[in-house]
């Protein structure tokens, strides 16, 4: 081999095929895309509508009134989140994919603006809501941030747009539910091709402060799931065994998903 060949061959390659996976996701999510105008907005009613006498239809408005402030709550904060993945990518296939993921999410928070607007306005906060945006907000790499959005959070949370569809039937709430189960799915698909990626170049300490991550978050995580704003206080005593039960299916898949990506999940701590 001359030393020409041998400069060309040890030159380093830059090599993007494994990020093709991070760009699938892209183009899948560019073809996914919806428009505000394209739900049935005056055809259909905002949430179901309640029976009987006039406090109890109010006392079940205000029941999916507080389901929705959840979603917008949840919504506005990954407006914030999916920003922050953005400007922290520093590869090329990411930044493009988060700036579909930015668009997303803010199209899910103008939909339930709207939506809000049809069923009374804003109300309750969900507190551990607020703590989970923070704990992703504030962690320091970006394999953190990728890991407790993407990989758990927005996987967690599609069950559960799932279970709101089911009880709103020939809704805009069911419409915008089905839509948002499938873009959490690419939010979620996305993250786990590009944290596959980051894990691949990252030292191993990495790992100790993913599963530290996952364990700071999984109990608030927990809260968050059986947490009901006074509207919901009285179903939510009816349901909340059901409501664990559920939870910890969830918290078993989060753990497997942890372990698919190679860690070792053998130090996280279930919060029951
Ligand atoms: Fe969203
Ligand atoms: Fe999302």
């Amino acid at each position: 081999m001359s030393v020409e060949q041998a400069e060309v061959v040890e030159e380093p390659v830059d090599d993007r095929s494994k990020y093709a996976g991070v760009l699938r996701f892209y183009n899948l999510a560019k073809h996914q895309e919806w428009m505000l105008r394209d739900l049935p907005w005056g055809d259909l009613p905002p949430v179901p509508e309640g029976k009987g006498s006039p406090q109890r239809q109010a006392r079940r408005q205000d029941v999916w009134r507080s389901v929705v402030m959840q979603q917008l709550q949840a919504d506005v904060l990954a407006c914030e989140m999916a920003a922050q993945l953005l400007n922290a990518a520093p590869d090329p296939e990411a930044r493009l994919y988060y700036t579909t993921m930015v668009q997303d999410e803010a199209r899910h928070t103008e939909a339930w603006l709207k939506l809000i607007g049809q069923v009374g306005g804003e109300g309750e906060r969900d507190p551990h809501l607020d703590a989970l945006g923070h704990m992703f907000l504030e962690a320091d790499t970006l394999e953190e941030k990728v890991f407790l959005m993407q990989v758990f959070f927005e996987r967690l949370i599609i069950p559960r747009f799932r279970l709101i569809a089911r009880s709103s039937r020939g809704t805009i709430l069911e419409d915008i539910c089905n839509r948002l189960a499938i873009d959490d799915g690419i939010h979620h698909g996305a993250g786990m091709a590009y944290e596959r990626v980051l894990l691949e170049n990252a030292p191993k300490s990495v790992e100790t402060t993913l599963i530290d991550a996952a364990n700071r978050m999984l109990p608030e995580f927990a809260a968050h799931a059986l947490w009901r704003p006074k509207a919901r206080e009285m179903i939510g005593h009816l349901m909340e065994s059901r409501d664990r039960e559920r939870l910890k299916t969830e918290l078993d898949h989060g753990v497997r998903l942890a372990q698919s990506l190679g860690l070792n999940v053998s130090e996280v701590q279930l919060p029951f």
